[in-house]
């Protein structure tokens, strides 16, 4: 662990540096722009392809009146002093691929990535998006050196908002009134919780047949897929733009929103020394708080499936980057 870090300070000022600038790169970049949240570095390894989208952001600024710089680069150097990394450099998957194919190939590309950013950010967190989550975002907080809770994965607050459309059209009542929660692995072994998902303060569970929470269950633990299918190349980028930009705003303007996101889980839930979906509250840089739900032992159960599943991929990822 890397001891004795500064203090993060973050203001409108703050720089993001979203590494890989494809399908979810350039639609965060879009978002973060478009709420003048901070000044966005557009970073890829395709030559070209960052600055032309860059280009094309900042021109979109005059309309949307917002204030700050965007660049587009393939040079580490133009990254440097950046107070938050988004990593979305990486492969998407194709049809009938799970995310746990795409590890060996994204979890290179991760760790090349955190490393080499590291280098002209060193007091930057990072938000991990490239899949298989739970697995890329504990690679990216080994190769970082930093302390846990200033590497975090988006994953939770995208099937949260997949839950929350789902249960939404169950109840045939607009998607803004829910308000979902999804815990555990960003794949089909995660975890909603219908228990703590409302709408008005009303658990669904008061307003739903089982059947009809199974159907929302169902649908966001193959959401993901079910995107993936029909766009037949490359997979899901709106909502995980969005769901990333929740994140960015709230470590960027120190918002302390409570999300769920991927957290380094050090005993709560039972589970040690694993990444993992869990409520956290966000702020100034970093997961300010992991917070442990009363979970039924059936929930508890299906935590444990999860985190299961996340342990044994990352003891393959980890024999493969980093010895
Ligand atoms: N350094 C920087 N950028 C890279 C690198 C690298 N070593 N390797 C690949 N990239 C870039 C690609 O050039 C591409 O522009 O990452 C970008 C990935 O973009 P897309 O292929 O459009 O994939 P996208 O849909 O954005 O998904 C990216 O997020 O949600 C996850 O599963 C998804 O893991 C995938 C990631």
């Amino acid at each position: 662990m890397a001891p004795n870090l500064p203090p993060l300070v973050y203001c409108h000022d703050s720089q993001v540096t979203i590494i890989g600038a494809g399908n979810v790169g350039s639609a965060l970049a879009q978002r973060i722009a478009e709420q003048d949240l901070a000044h966005v570095v557009l970073f890829d390894i395709v030559a070209d392809r960052p600055q032309g989208l860059a280009l094309d952001l900042s021109q979109a600024r005059s309309h949307g009146r917002y204030s700050h710089r965007i660049i587009g680069t393939n040079d580490y150097a133009d990254t440097a002093e950046s107070d938050l990394l988004v990593i979305t450099a990486g492969l998407p998957r194709r049809p009938g691929m799970g995310r746990e194919d795409l590890m060996a190939i994204n979890g290179k590309i991760v760790a090349e990535t955190v490393r080499q950013a590291l280098v002209y950010s060193p007091h930057a967190s990072i938000i991990v998006v490239t899949n298989p989550l739970d697995v890329m975002t504990y690679l990216a907080w080994k190769v970082s050196d930093l302390p846990p809770h200033r590497v975090m994965g988006m994953a939770g607050t995208l099937d949260s908002a997949r839950f929350q459309t789902f249960l939404a059209q169950e109840l045939g009542v607009p998607a803004g009134d829910v308000s979902a929660l999804v815990l555990g692995s960003h794949d089909d072994r995660m975890v909603p919780l219908p228990r703590y998902s409302t709408v008005s303060g009303i658990p669904v569970t008061e307003l739903l047949s089982p059947d009809q929470i199974q159907i929302a269950i169902d649908r966001t633990r193959h959401g993901g897929a079910e995107i993936v299918a029909l766009l037949k190349q490359g997979g899901a980028f709106y909502a995980p733009a969005a769901a990333a930009c929740a994140m960015v705003e709230s470590i960027v303007l120190g918002q302390s929103r409570i999300l769920p996101a991927a957290a380094y889980l050090d005993g709560v839930y039972g589970l040690t020394d694993l990444y993992l979906g869990v409520p956290c509250q966000l702020g100034k840089g970093s997961v300010e708080r992991v917070i442990e739900l009363a979970l039924t032992p059936a929930e508890q159960a299906d935590m444990m499936t999860s985190a299961v599943a996340v342990k044994e991929n990352l003891n393959l990822a980890l024999a493969a980057f980093l010895s």
